[in-house]
């Protein structure tokens, strides 16, 4: 069932849930057709085919999140050395405002904290301020700004949470898992 069809039948909807699994090459199709509507310079298949197999690698963590079998969200995390970094986060726009990319975001958490990290980080458009409220819920900070990182046009905020191994963090993602269940 589409997007637009589940719209015009609600009850449907309610009766398929959204769940959270790893992103495949076959998922890549269905998500480039969300990220060429909402960026506007959009990665290409090639680029997530390989972020995939750096996922298989460890490299990387990514997922998508389905309603029924159609993929309506992605997201990931790049691994550095003491930090993971959220490559991209996104939610189809028909179903934002959902709490979607919230229980992405907590996933990616949970697992940056099950692999040892100590820090998140990510960059954000200074324009993107939806985005930014949902980081901050989960204990991102500005640390400063790349000037004209998007399009040599648009400047990046710079956000990090530290920390993330310790009991006080824990007990942020389980709060928040708690708000949204
Ligand atoms: C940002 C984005 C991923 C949020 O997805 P979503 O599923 O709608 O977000 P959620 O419903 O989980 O909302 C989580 C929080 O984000 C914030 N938020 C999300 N959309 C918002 C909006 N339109 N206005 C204000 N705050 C918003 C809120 O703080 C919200 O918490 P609340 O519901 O308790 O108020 C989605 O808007 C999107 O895909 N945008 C385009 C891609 C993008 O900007 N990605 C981030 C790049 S860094």
């Amino acid at each position: 069932m589409s997007i637009v069809s589940r719209l015009l039948n609600p009850s449907a909807e309610a009766s398929e849930s959204f769940e959270i699994v790893p992103m495949r090459r076959r998922h890549v199709k269905s998500i480039l057709t969300i990220e060429e509507r909402i960026h506007p310079k959009p990665w290409t298949a090639g680029v997530f085919n390989s972020e995939i197999d750096l996922a298989r690698r460890g490299e990387r963590h990514y997922v998508v999140g389905t309603l029924g079998s159609e993929v309506v969200a992605y997201g990931g995390l790049m691994f550095a050395v003491d930090e993971a970094h959220v490559t991209n986060i996104a939610v189809a726009p028909e179903v934002q405002r959902r709490g979607f990319a919230r229980r992405m975001l907590l996933r990616l958490a949970n697992v940056a904290v099950e692999r040892g990290f100590t820090a998140l980080t990510l960059e954000v458009r200074v324009s993107n301020t939806a985005a930014q409220a949902m980081y901050r819920q989960f204990g991102f900070a500005p640390a400063g700004i790349r000037q004209r990182y998007y399009e040599n046009t648009e400047d990046a905020l710079v956000m990090w949470v530290h920390d993330i191994d310790s009991p006080e963090y824990r007990a942020r993602l389980n709060a928040i898992a708690e708000d949204d269940r």
